[in-house]
């Protein structure tokens, strides 16, 4: 019996506040739930192409359900066998139904956008909304490009949900430098793409998440990346190709697993291994900067399944992490990581530099605000700009002992519970819900390893 089973029934504490205490170090292997990125993919690609697509792994966390939610509204079917495969029947490209209901995505960014695009490639309308987190969120990133392409909205101010949207089935391929570095804007204007008349080319010079590219790969789509002049990449799609299900194996969640990789790392004397976790270059920019900070991470069983490389992580806390400068040109590839960074640079010796942060305003919440006012609450000495967090570590974890805001934000909340695995007093946070969106058995998984979390 775990820690956690000895104290309480685990399922209730997702629904009120939560707090960590000083555990001491952690041990064990957890298997980290799967990919959210590659899981919304896998359920929409599925949905989208001719036959049965079959998925192992995929992340049972609140925003995946709501993806799911939406494609059946939309005509597919998806279900869950007893051998605990998800399986996914679509009708073959540009075949989605109308819904009939409003699409609740709930706290899901990277639902609603993908979606967007695929439903501008559709001669139907949608109506989206969302829960109060995801109705402040910038939507017209997706809006500009795809209005370009045929499909028109009419939403709130700046272009907010609720929105409603139709789309097309004439839609005008185009060519669009993407504004801001976003893997959503990306996958939403190719997904519009699979759909349109022409080559629809997507230019990015700062490289995001290439799942969407990878996957539609294989799903048989044909998908190209060439270098431009400036050394961007451009990413372009043919419109009216076939897309034809197949077996999608989703490996653990890179994001996820931070959490536990930061909880053993600033607990010494940690020793955990998490298996299959996907290494995708364009995901793992928090580990290379744990690495430079001195962390002893060891990449174990490197492979490639689906398109995608995964290995078994092997962490030690055999020594305090150092601060550093995060370079800038990381960013994209670490972008959900950054709570966690701060989480591990307020215990860490020095001064950790984190800049050409804009995008982190727009998450689930202000995610540069959040982490910067619950770690000044801890005792953590900081600096924060508009785009910018400084963070003066003294090579201890700081003192806790604060009620954290998570304001619907998972990262928020989960990485203030790893904080208060180390500080001398609990931390505490005032809603645990938001956890259920991305990593259901958090408060179980971390548990195991050792961690005291409990009411
Ligand atoms: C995601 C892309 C990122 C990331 C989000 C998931 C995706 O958002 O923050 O959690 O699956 O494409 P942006 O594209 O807005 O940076």
């Amino acid at each position: 019996m775990t820690k956690l089973e000895l104290a309480q029934d685990s399922s209730d504490l997702y629904t009120k506040s939560l707090t960590a205490r000083k555990s001491g170090p952690l041990n064990g292997t957890a298997r980290i739930p799967g990919d959210k990125s590659m899981s919304h993919r896998a359920l929409m690609f599925g949905a989208l192409a001719e036959g049965e697509t079959m998925i192992s792994g995929l992340l049972e966390g609140e925003d995946v359900f709501n993806t799911a939610g939406a494609m059946r509204a939309m005509g597919a079917k998806i279900s869950k066998g007893d051998d605990g495969l998800w399986r996914c029947f679509g009708q073959g490209l540009g075949n989605l139904t109308e819904p009939d209901q409003i699409l609740d995505m709930g706290n899901s960014g990277t639902s609603t956008r993908l979606l967007m695009g695929i439903v501008a490639g559709h001669p139907i309308s949608a109506c989206f909304t969302g829960d109060k987190s995801l109705v402040k969120r910038p939507m017209g990133r997706v809006i500009t490009p795809l209005e370009q392409m045929g499909a028109t909205f009419l939403g709130r101010a700046g272009g907010k949900l609720p929105l409603t949207m139709r789309g097309t089935n004439q839609a005008k391929a185009i060519t669009y430098k993407l504004p801001v570095a976003s893997a959503q804007v990306k996958s939403a204007i190719m997904l519009a793409g699979l759909n349109a008349n022409g080559t629809t080319t997507v230019i990015e010079d700062h490289p995001t998440r290439d799942h969407s590219e990878n996957m539609l790969r294989a799903f048989g789509v044909n998908v190209t990346v060439e270098k431009t002049d400036d050394s961007s990449d451009a990413i372009s799609i043919a419109g009216g190709q076939r897309m034809i299900g197949c077996a999608v194996d989703v490996p653990a969640d890179p994001s996820s697993a931070a959490f536990a990789v930061v909880a053993a790392l600033i607990n010494q004397g940690s020793q955990i291994t998490l298996p299959r976790v996907g290494i995708n270059p364009r995901r793992t920019g928090l580990y290379d900067t744990l690495v430079e900070m001195g962390a002893s991470i060891i990449f174990e069983n490197r492979k490639t399944e689906a398109g995608e490389p995964i290995a078994n992580l092997m962490i030690m806390a055999d020594s305090p992490l150092k601060g550093i400068d995060v370079p800038e040109s990381r960013v994209p590839s670490m972008i959900d990581e950054f709570p966690i960074l701060a989480v591990a640079a307020s215990c860490a010796e020095g001064t950790t530099r984190m800049t050409g942060l804009a995008e982190l305003r727009v998450k689930e919440s202000d995610r540069l605000l959040m982490m910067a006012t619950g770690l000044k609450a801890c005792g953590v000495e900081l600096e924060m700009g508009e785009d910018w967090l400084t963070i003066h570590g003294t090579g201890k974890p700081p003192k806790g002992g604060a009620l954290i805001e998570t304001a619907l934000d998972h990262r928020i909340a989960m990485s203030f519970l790893v904080l208060g695995t180390a500080t001398q007093e609990p931390v505490s946070i005032d809603d645990a819900s938001p956890i259920k969106t991305s990593f259901p058995n958090f408060i179980e998984l971390m548990t195991d390893l050792g961690a005291t979390l409990g009411e």
